[in-house]
């Protein structure tokens, strides 16, 4: 059975965090999070919805001319990653909104992209998010989810994978999520997943749809 994500817990835990979320999370995933830029479209003037969006963490890395949305369940990381972007002058348009990931406020078929950057473990209904992202995304737009994923059925790491979430859920994130599995579920069209971060643990998973 499935480790069970609290939502109220998860928004409080990361509120807590935010203020010091980038000398954490912000270092260890760091790589990962760079990486997955490399496959973000470079066209102009294109609109992204990036969800959990936490303290700003990738607003950096964003190609200038585009139009970004991000959102996040917690208000404390929305305020956060607003004033990051004031500081930032690459040409790009910021907005940040206060949203639940399972309830996307946007019309069908609006963005272009849409990457979500260490958060499907952290949500309580990952099919209902991707269901959600791929509402949103116009057709042949670009998903870009990075991500640890669980391990294999039947692997001696998936089944340690299994035993460390409930220890992971209090942390921040379940570790028995198998994040291709859930995505091709929901009806995604997963192209590529590419290995990154430290000892190959995270994967940056690249989707689309019809
Ligand atoms: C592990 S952090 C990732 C933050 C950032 N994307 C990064 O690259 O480090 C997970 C983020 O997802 C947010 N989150 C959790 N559940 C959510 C939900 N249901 N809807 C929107 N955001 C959510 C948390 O508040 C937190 O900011």
């Amino acid at each position: 059975m499935k480790c069970k994500v609290n939502p109220y817990y998860m928004e409080r835990l990361y509120s807590f965090y935010c203020p010091f979320y980038d000398y954490v999370f912000g270092q260890l995933l760091g790589p990962g999070r760079r990486q997955c830029f490399d496959y973000l479209p470079r066209r102009p003037h294109q609109k992204i919805l990036e969800i959990g969006v936490g303290p700003g963490s990738t607003l950096e890395l964003y190609p200038p001319h585009n139009d970004i949305i991000g959102i996040d369940i917690s208000a404390s990381m929305i305020e956060r990653a607003q004033k990051k972007a004031a500081t930032l002058n690459n040409g790009n348009s910021f907005t940040f909104l206060v949203m639940d990931a399972n309830r996307l406020d946007f019309p069908d078929n609006t963005f272009d992209v849409v990457m979500a950057a260490y958060v499907i473990t952290t949500v309580q209904n990952p099919h209902q998010v991707c269901q959600e992202v791929l509402r949103v995304l116009k057709p042949g737009g670009r998903i870009i989810f990075v991500n640890h994923t669980r391990s294999q059925n039947g692997s001696y790491w998936g089944r340690i994978e299994d035993l460390l979430a409930p220890v992971f859920v209090r942390i921040g994130f379940t570790t028995d999520l198998d994040v291709i599995r859930v995505m091709k579920e929901s009806g995604i069209i997963v192209q590529q997943a590419i290995r990154c971060n430290l000892l190959n643990t995270g994967r940056i998973i690249l989707g689309t749809k019809d």
